[in-house]
């Protein structure tokens, strides 16, 4: 399937994302080595986890967490079943209704990795300043050297004003090296600036 058409049928399913970023993250993504061990913070109602089911391999781990009635979820709705039909055959899937930031939620993924690495670390959970920078710190330990950490909204959203993640993502990015994926005209949801993929080579 095209990078275009994984975006559009992720964003169908419910992915908060905009078509053009996402098809430039798909596309990196189909250029690195299969993805077999996957975390996404921020499950919402599945749509990014529909996208990691799809590309990554036949038999890849996937987990994603998402507390109930979590900041940023505005009402969307989780259907836990729904998200388990997403997986391939062959893959296995860990769905975490915990909050990122507490220790037993790590506790709870380092029993799911079982000390196998992240390929890919997908951060779009409480997108507050702390937030996002406690999952950062908390779980990018997990992700394979060359392994990739993905944070969603680093571009400056004006009218959310506890969405944050571009004042961290500023500060990530004088450390390491970075691409930005950022689509700065398009607004369909009329939200003004907003989206924004920020990915780092671990
Ligand atoms: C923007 S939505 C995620 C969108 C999803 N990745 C997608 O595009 O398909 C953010 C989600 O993070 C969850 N969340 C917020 N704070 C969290 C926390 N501390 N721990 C776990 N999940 C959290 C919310 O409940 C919400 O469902």
């Amino acid at each position: 399937m095209t990078s275009e058409k994984l975006a559009e049928l992720s964003i169908f399913y419910g992915a908060v994302q905009k078509n053009k970023e996402l098809t430039q993250l798909v596309d990196l993504l189909k250029q690195k080595p299969k993805l077999n061990n996957v975390l996404e913070i921020g499950s919402a109602s599945g749509g990014t986890f529909w996208l990691w089911c799809q590309l990554a391999s036949s038999t890849a781990q996937l987990t994603s967490i998402d507390l109930p009635l979590g900041r940023f979820n505005n009402g969307r709705t989780y259907n836990e079943k729904l998200l388990l039909g997403y997986k391939k055959p062959n893959q296995t899937v860990s769905l975490i209704r915990k909050n990122s930031h507490s220790p037993k939620t790590e506790s709870k993924l380092c029993e799911v990795l079982n000390e196998k690495e992240l390929d890919l670390l997908f951060i779009d959970g409480d997108h507050t300043y702390e937030g996002v920078k406690d999952d950062y710190n908390r779980y990018s330990k997990y992700v394979k050297n060359g392994g990739l950490i993905v944070l969603h909204d680093i571009a400056h959203h004006d009218q959310v004003k506890d969405c944050q993640v571009d004042k961290f993502w500023n500060e990530l990015k004088q450390q390491h090296s970075v691409v930005e994926i950022i689509d700065p005209e398009y607004d369909d949801r009329g939200w003004g600036s907003w989206g924004g993929l920020g990915v780092l080579v671990k």
